[in-house]
């Protein structure tokens, strides 16, 4: 292919990749800080389901930015904002690989990743 030697700088991802440690990471934050409102199944309690037929109905149209925008800006709901961008990251990653979209790589998801992808697989 030889783009990357063009130089451009980093290039978005053309298929969607997470790393395992980007899931470890989502998980482990995710039990901390949503488990107890959106459930260790991501079922769903207080909160709405993050994972299932009906949240990916709800959420296939939208990409995965949509995603992290609501999630950054509005959750967790007690302290809105307050984790950092790879936690953030993380934890999509992690809902992602929940919903079984199977797409542990080696290129972690980064920013520039999220307007190309869709949760749909
Ligand atoms: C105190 C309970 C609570 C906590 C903690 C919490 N959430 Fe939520 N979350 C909610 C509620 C209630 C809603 C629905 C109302 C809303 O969108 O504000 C929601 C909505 C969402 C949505 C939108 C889902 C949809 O289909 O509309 C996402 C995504 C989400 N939460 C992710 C997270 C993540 C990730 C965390 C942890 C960092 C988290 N939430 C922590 C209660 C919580």
């Amino acid at each position: 292919m030889g783009i990357t030697a063009l130089g451009v700088g980093v290039l978005a991802q053309t298929q969607l990749s997470y790393t395992q440690a980007q899931v470890d990471l989502g998980k482990t934050t995710y039990s901390a800080q949503c488990v107890m409102c959106h459930g260790a199944q991501l079922q769903g309690v207080s909160g709405p389901a993050l994972a299932g037929d009906k949240f990916l109905k709800k959420w296939g149209r939208n990409t995965l930015d949509d995603f992290y925008y609501i999630m950054s800006t509005s959750m967790p709901q007690t302290n809105p904002g307050s984790l950092s961008k790879d936690q953030y990251l993380a934890i999509e990653a992690y809902v992602l690989d929940t919903n079984g979209f199977k797409a542990v790589g080696d290129k972690s998801l980064a920013q520039e990743d999220l307007k190309s992808f869709k949760f749909t697989k």
